[in-house]
């Protein structure tokens, strides 16, 4: 796992304002000073969209990216109000968008919908960060396989650039629950993930794929040794500097 690139990537939800940006600036701080840094791995926070303009500014120089969190499915210009699109997300700086988030589809974003998102996120040049995953009820009656493929299936297409998207696998029944799949499932899963991938879009380039849902600075460490995670999609533990910094020290412990 040494060489492997690592993501740490924070998913802030309806949190934050103007003074949050000290959160970024002391990780940004901790990064820049510890011996972590020589680690491969990419820090990006998917922040408010009221905050991606300056915050992308702001830490223009630094080692972390600014993302957004969702995006309307239409590229151009529609009379949606309250709406951005992934072009104007691009525009405000932003250089990640997280996509088919559970809260999201809960919302009534379907898969078709999804789709226009990454497709329009993908032409923007922006990486696409796909969330799927199943629900309680989907895992109980051993949906989980089935309901995964139908995700990737009906919300990517054989013609996306796949190098940039990257796969979050967020089971629904674990964010913000304090629930984590045991390490042996998750292997299954992830790798039933990479290869379902595979077999779809006859590709020989295995995706990215993270894992998401109730990581913190406590149980970050039974992930360390499982090799089939790219990196992680953090809530909760993300809006606090100290727990973040410390999901990255003992992950690499
Ligand atoms: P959580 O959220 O870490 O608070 O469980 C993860 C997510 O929803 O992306």
């Amino acid at each position: 796992m040494a060489n492997k690139i690592r993501y740490f990537i924070g998913n802030w939800k309806m949190f934050g304002n103007q003074h949050s940006l000290g959160i970024l600036n002391r990780i940004n701080k901790f990064l820049n000073k510890s011996r972590y840094s020589a680690k491969k791995k990419k820090i990006i926070f998917c922040v408010p969209t009221t905050l991606i303009h300056s915050f992308a500014a702001k830490l223009k120089k630094s080692r972390i990216l600014i993302g957004a969190q969702n995006c309307h499915h239409s590229e151009k210009f529609a009379a949606v109000t309250g709406s951005v699109n992934a072009s104007m997300l691009k525009k405000s700086g932003a250089k990640y968008v997280i996509l088919g988030h559970s809260e999201n589809r809960i919302q009534g974003d379907t898969h078709q919908m999804i789709k226009k998102k990454i497709k329009s996120t993908l032409n923007q040049k922006l990486i696409a960060i796909f969330c799927i995953g199943e629900s309680l009820k989907e895992k109980k009656n051993k949906k989980t396989f089935s309901v995964l493929k139908k995700q990737i299936k009906s919300s990517l297409d054989k013609n996306f650039n796949f190098r940039n998207i990257i796969i979050a696998y967020e089971p629904v029944w674990s964010i913000g629950s304090g629930k984590t799949p045991n390490q042996k499932d998750l292997s299954t899963i992830l790798h039933f993930i990479k290869k379902e991938f595979v077999k779809i879009f006859k590709t020989n380039a295995l995706p990215k794929v993270l894992y998401g849902g109730s990581v913190n600075n406590k149980n970050i460490n039974k992930f360390s040794t499982n090799d089939q995670i790219d990196g992680f999609l953090i809530g909760g533990a993300s809006r606090s500097s100290k727990k973040f910094i410390d999901i990255i020290v003992n992950y690499y412990k």
